[in-house]
């Protein structure tokens, strides 16, 4: 697997439409995926050049044709000390590519490009968790989320 990563709209391949890999990581991270809209928000924030915004989009391409694997998406926080520098957005490989160390290849290339500390949510039954807890995440604490729109 060849590991392509950017941090820059300008260095989006131009042979991955970005609508292909919204779709792709939609249908793909089933039954733990987010929206389409999200997604997309997420993936053009990660690309954002902004002040305190960007982050970084790993993508696993098989060698020899252009062809996706997978991708890891990460975003800076913005804050660090209090909450880590980078958030583990999206983590993604093909199913019929699983089990074969992509997702744990993908995962160290982006951990080890980011400066600073890295957090992530996963749901407790989501078999991802022993993967991120081999990688050394630990779960100290547990994310809590009150809904905005419940509030009335
Ligand atoms: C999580 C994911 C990226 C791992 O990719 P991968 O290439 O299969 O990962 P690796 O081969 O490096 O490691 C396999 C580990 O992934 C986990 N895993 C999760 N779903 C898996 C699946 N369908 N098949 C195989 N392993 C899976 C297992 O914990 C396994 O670890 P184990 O050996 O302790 O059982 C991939 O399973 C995936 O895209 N899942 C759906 C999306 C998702 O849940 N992402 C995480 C959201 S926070």
């Amino acid at each position: 697997m060849n590991i392509l990563s950017i941090s820059k709209k300008h260095d989006w391949p131009s042979w991955l439409d970005l609508e292909f890999f919204v779709n792709f990581l939609h249908k793909h991270m089933s039954p733990y995926e987010d929206a389409p809209e999200d997604i997309r928000r997420g993936l053009e924030d990660a690309l954002s050049e902004q002040e305190g915004k960007g982050g970084l989009i790993v993508l696993g391409i098989e060698e020899g044709s252009q062809k996706l694997i997978g991708a890891v998406v990460m975003l800076r926080t913005g804050m660090s000390g209090y909450i880590p520098e980078n958030i583990v957005l999206f983590a993604c490989v093909d199913p019929d590519h699983r089990g074969k160390g992509y997702g744990k290849t993908l995962l160290q290339s982006a951990m080890s490009s980011v400066d600073g500390d890295i957090k992530l949510h996963v749901e407790y039954d989501n078999p991802a968790k022993r993967l991120y807890e081999r990688l050394g995440f630990t779960n100290k604490y547990a994310e809590m989320r009150f809904s905005a729109e419940k509030k009335d």
